[in-house]
């Protein structure tokens, strides 16, 4: 997998142009009434969500993916880029939030574990988790192979989890689910393209 994101990176740049996505605003308003200071963002590609986050909170931003670091030390020199796996823990203090936007999907259901008990692992006892994932109802839902329940190869070569809002939530078991939903993602490419996603988000507080 990393080796189609570098390709991507390497190839085109900010792939989804400079604006984080309005689901980092979101996340933002209710880390600051809940008191945050400090927010992991595993997969953080080139940082353009982190880059959202920076004035107000510490940042720490995990990635496996070379050049999205090499794009993202220019674009978001505030925040603290760690080369690494997200599905694993990196951090050596716990932060008070998670924020994970579109990482969650790409994985097979033994690393979407992983992915959510390095989080965990990361976070603060009271600490909040907000994580966007494509939903069962986004139209690439259903194609190509299903190589697990629920788990499609939409296109040649690459694969993702489509979400209902009941497996997200057992995604999240033991932690204490403060909300979920879905929206409409409108990503912009520098070329001026747009693709529109359907994503489902939880927000939950690690007990
Ligand atoms: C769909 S992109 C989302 C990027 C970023 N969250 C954004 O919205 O701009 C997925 C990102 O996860 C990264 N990634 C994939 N597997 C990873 C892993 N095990 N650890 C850290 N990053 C990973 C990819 O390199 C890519 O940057």
């Amino acid at each position: 997998m990393t080796t189609y994101w570098s390709q991507r990176f390497a190839r085109e740049g900010m792939i989804w142009g400079s604006q984080p996505s309005p689901s980092a605003e979101w996340a933002k308003k209710r880390f600051l009434e809940a008191g945050v200071s400090s927010i992991l963002v595993p997969g953080a590609g080139y940082g353009r969500n982190t880059k959202g986050f920076a004035s107000e909170f510490t940042v720490y931003g995990v990635e496996l993916s070379e050049p999205a670091l090499e794009l993202a030390a220019e674009w978001d020199p505030e925040t603290t880029f760690i080369a690494g796996s997200a599905l694993e823990q990196q951090l050596q203090q716990p932060v008070d939030a998670v924020y994970c936007y579109d990482v969650l999907h790409l994985f097979l259901a033994d690393d979407r574990r992983r992915l959510i008990e390095a989080s965990l692992g990361q976070v603060r006892s009271g600490g909040l988790l907000y994580f966007t994932s494509f939903s069962d109802e986004d139209s690439h839902n259903g194609y190509g192979m299903e190589l697990e329940p629920g788990t499609f190869e939409y296109k040649v070569d690459k694969y993702a989890h489509f979400f209902s809002d009941a497996d997200l939530r057992a995604h999240f078991a033991g932690t204490e689910i403060l909300e979920t939903g879905s929206f409409t993602e409108v990503l912009h490419s520098p070329e001026g393209g747009t693709h529109e996603y359907i994503l489902r988000y939880i927000l939950a507080r690690k007990p």
